[in-house]
Formats: structure tokens, C-alpha cells, sequence
């Protein structure tokens, strides 16, 4: 017979969980850097207007396709849209799967940060240590890299585990607050800086003549990434609302806090990097780069309060990255127990150790390890891990985007979206024609123009 299926347990669960899977790496981690290689101002403005055009849009859609079934995203999709669309779930099960297998390897450099940096608060910074040279021998420690991202499954599992109210809501009750906090200490410490003032000019002041048709798609692909759109997350966590409650509302919520939590990361960071004299420069050719090779030494040499805020920071990406894995691995997890009947916590144990195998490899592909660290199949993604990153980021969430626009503004009838989106708990300024036409026309085809240029050779990851 059915298991009874666990809630989120009042509605604030649904918001804080999903705005837990929303902020990630993604914030902390992409989105600096991508504002930062097109030039800040109007890459940020743009991105402002794909998230309200079409990442609102698209959370109201998921939201709904779940609550309306109570079913996970295979499940959710087969019913509002038709049996076939059960493919679509089946892709963003997938997607989550893969996703999750190298997002771990990130997360758990978090971890080796934070353990540094707790030894460097207390015993002081190496002087003279190249941060890029501890780096490189950290991604190259294969049984490091091993024990990190396996440290990292372990946690997700073990709160995915306790299911939806005890264990995915009851972390992000606790995480998100802290995670809130630490970032408004970073943020008052930052804005006391030199840079500060020319970080905020950077990130604020659009200069159109700056940006490339390239930075558009790219801030468009990013709102699908940073809202964790495009392969049924949304739908997942959309399904354990019970009551009713607005799905206008925590859309808005979400995405909004999910917004400003990237814009908050962007300003701490560059405020750092603009007030040290020729860090601009520096700032290495790739995420990764400003991360963890160049803020560490500006914690300790730059920033007041370094010795504190640095390990702060660090624990800030790990419980970020974490309220990230547990949505994801819940995505793989769910799929088990509604579509296969697996009670949950064998449903958690096997999909969590079939996706670490996986994580194996991403973590190896910087180890020098034959195949993982040489395989190539998209051109200039060398190894396994970038391989997948590319997969997944460039292929996968668009087209699991693009399929849930058409299924929600296409395959569904008007009145069966109207009723989940009109359904008297609606805020006063919400117009459902506004989102039908959203759906229907403006979120496929922005969705389509990002396929259509990555068809063409554009690389996202
Ligand atoms: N939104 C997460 C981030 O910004 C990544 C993610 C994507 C999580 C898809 C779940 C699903 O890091």
C-alpha cells in the first residue's frame, strides 16, 4: 500500500527549503565570476530581467505541476501533461543525478577551506604561500578529494534520510538563518572597505556598450541554475505543499531572496578584490580561481576581521552548497520512492552511494587519472568532470526547462494552471494572463534561444 507522504510541516518549510536549494554555488560561487567576466552593470541588469521574465515564471509553473499531483517529478509531469511527459521527469532525475555527482567535489573544497582556515586563524597565513600552488596539491590529492566529497554524500544523505519535514526542513530552518547572518556580518565588513564603493559602481552602473550577446544567454542560462529550474527540483519540492498555500507568493519569496543573496555575494567580493592594489589583475581565469585561490590570502592580508570572518566565509559555502545537494539528491530520491515504491531511507542509502560512484570520478578527473582526467568529447572540456559540468549545465536544464514551459503553458488546459494559480491565496497584484503569456511565449523562447546557440557552439558551463 501507499506510504503516507510527509509535508513540509507549515508554510514557511516549503520557502526556506526551496530558497536552500535555490542559493548554492551557484551564488557564491558562478555568479560573481560570470558578472565579473562581462563587466558587471548591465550583465547584472539583464540578469535581473531573465530571472523576473523568465525564472518567476518557470518556479510558479514547477511549483504548481507539483502541488497539484502530490507526486514527484516523473509522476507530477505524467499527470499534467500526459504519459509521454513522464520522459521529461525521467530526464530531470537524470539531470539531478549527474548534477549532484560533481557539485559534491565543489562542496567538499569548501570543507577543506574551512579546515584551513581555522588552522590559519589560529596559527597565522603561510607568508609567501602561493594560494593557486595549495590549490593545484589539494584538486590532486586523489584520497583527499576521496574523503572530502564522501564526508559531503554522507551529509546529504543523512539528512535526505529523515525526509521532508524532520530532515530536509528542519536543516534549512537552521541553516538558512545562519547562512542569512554571516553574510550580513561579511557584507557590513566589506562595505567598510576602500573597494567598496568602486565594487558597487561595478556591479550597479550599466554600461551597455560593454556587454555581448553572449553575456545575455549567459545570464539567461544562469537563472536556471541559480533557481535550480529545469529538471523538476521545483516540481519535488512543489509536491510536499499540502495546504493551501500561494504559490504565487513563495515563488516570489524564493526567487527574490534567492536574487538577493547573489547580489550580496557579488558586492562582499568584490569589495575585497577592488580594495587590495592590483588584485583586479589577478583574479585567476575561472571561478574556481576567485573562490579559492585568491580570497583566502585577501581574508588574511586585506580584510578586517579576517581571522574570523574567513572560516565564516567558508562554512557559509558548505551549509550553501549542502541545502543545495540534500534538494537534488531528494529529486533522484523521490523518483525511487513514489514511481518504485522504495521506502525512503533504502530509497536515500542506494541512490546516495549509486551517485557517489559517480562523484568518484569528478573527483579524480583532477588527479591526473587516466581517461577521467584526459576524456574529451566536447571540444576544450578536458576530463570527466568538466565533461558533465558542460552536459548538464549547457544541455540538460535548458532543454528540461524548455520542455516544463511547453508542458505547463501548452499541454496543460488553461483552467487546471488557473485554478492552482487563482486559488484565492493569491496576492492582489498577480495577473494570470501575465504569467500565461510568460509561459506560454516569452519563457520558450528565450529557453529555445539558448538551445539554438548552444546547438551553435556557445558554452555555458
Ligand atoms: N541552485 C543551485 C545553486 O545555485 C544549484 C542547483 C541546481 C540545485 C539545480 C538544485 C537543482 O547552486
Amino acid at each position: 500500500m501507499n506510504q503516507p507522504r510527509d509535508n513540509w510541516s507549515s508554510s514557511a518549510g516549503l520557502v526556506l527549503a526551496a530558497t536552500g536549494s535555490a542559493i548554492g554555488l551557484g551564488n557564491l560561487w558562478k555568479f560573481p565570476f560570470i558578472t565579473w567576466q562581462n563587466n558587471g552593470g548591465a550583465f547584472v541588469l539583464v540578469y535581473l530581467i531573465c530571472i523576473v521574465a523568465v525564472g518567476l515564471p518557470i518556479m510558479m509553473a514547477e511549483l504548481l505541476i507539483g502541488r497539484r499531483s502530490q507526486k514527484s517529478a516523473v509522476g507530477a509531469l505524467k499527470e499534467a501533461a500526459g504519459p509521454w511527459w513522464g520522459i521529461v521527469g525521467g530526464w530531470g532525475v537524470l539531470a539531478g543525478f549527474i548534477l549532484l555527482s560533481y557539485y559534491t567535489v565543489i562542496a567538499g573544497w569548501s570543507l577543506y577551506y574551512f579546515a584551513q582556515s581555522i588552522g590559519w586563524s589560529f596559527g597565522g597565513y603561510p607568508a609567501g604561500m602561493a594560494a593557486g600552488d595549495l590549490f593545484n596539491e589539494q584538486v590532486g590529492n586523489a584520497g583527499l578529494q576521496l574523503m572530502l566529497s564522501l564526508g559531503f554524500s554522507i551529509a546529504t544523505i543523512a539528512v535526505v534520510y529523515f525526509g521532508v519535514s524532520k530532515g530536509i526542513e528542519r536543516i534549512a530552518r537552521i541553516f538558512l538563518p545562519i547562512l542569512f547572518g554571516i553574510l550580513l556580518l561579511l557584507l557590513v565588513s566589506a562595505l567598510g572597505m576602500s573597494g567598496s564603493g568602486e565594487a558597487l559602481r561595478f556591479i550597479f552602473r550599466a554600461n551597455f556598450g560593454e556587454l555581448e550577446t553572449s553575456g545575455v544567454l549567459e545570464a539567461l542560462g544562469h537563472s536556471f541554475f541559480t533557481l535550480s529550474l529545469g529538471m523538476g527540483a521545483m516540481i519535488t519540492y512543489g509536491s510536499y505543499i499540502s495546504r493551501k498555500q500561494s504559490i504565487v507568493k513563495a515563488s516570489g519569496a524564493i526567487v527574490a531572496l534567492d536574487t538577493l543573496i547573489a547580489l550580496v555575494a557579488t558586492v562582499i567580493m568584490f569589495s575585497v578584490i577592488f580594495s587590495v592594489a592590483g588584485m583586479s589583475d589577478q583574479v585567476s581565469g575561472s571561478p574556481v580561481g576567485m573562490l579559492f585561490i585568491s580570497l583566502p590570502e585577501l581574508f588574511y592580508t586585506a580584510v578586517p576581521f579576517g581571522v574570523v570572518l574567513g572560516p565564516l566565509f567558508y562554512v557559509l559555502v558548505a551549509l550553501a552548497a549542502l541545502t543545495s545537494t540534500i534538494s537534488l539528491l531528494e529529486v533522484v530520491s523521490s523518483y525511487m520512492i513514489d514511481e518504485r515504491r522504495v521506502p525512503r531511507h533504502k530509497a536515500t542509502i542506494l541512490c546516495g552511494a549509486a551517485i557517489f560512484v559517480f562523484t568518484i570520478f569528478a573527483a579524480l578527473s583532477f588527479t591526473g587519472t587516466p581517461f577521467l582526467a584526459t576524456l574529451e568529447i566536447f571540444a576544450g572540456k578536458i576530463g570527466w568532470f568538466s565533461t558533465v559540468d558542460h552536459f548538464v549545465s549547457n544541455w540538460m536544464l535548458p532543454t528540461g526547462g524548455f520542455a516544463i514551459t511547453l508542458a505547463a503553458g501548452w499541454f496543460m488546459t488553461r483552467n487546471a494552471t488557473e485554478r492552482e494559480l487563482l486559488d484565492g491565496t493569491e496576492p492582489r497584484w498577480f495577473r494570470y494572463g501575465a504569467w500565461r503569456f510568460f509561459i506560454r511565449w516569452v519563457a520558450p523562447l528565450a529557453v529555445g534561444a539558448i538551445i539554438v546557440s548552444v546547438i551553435l557552439g556557445r558554452d555555458f558551463s
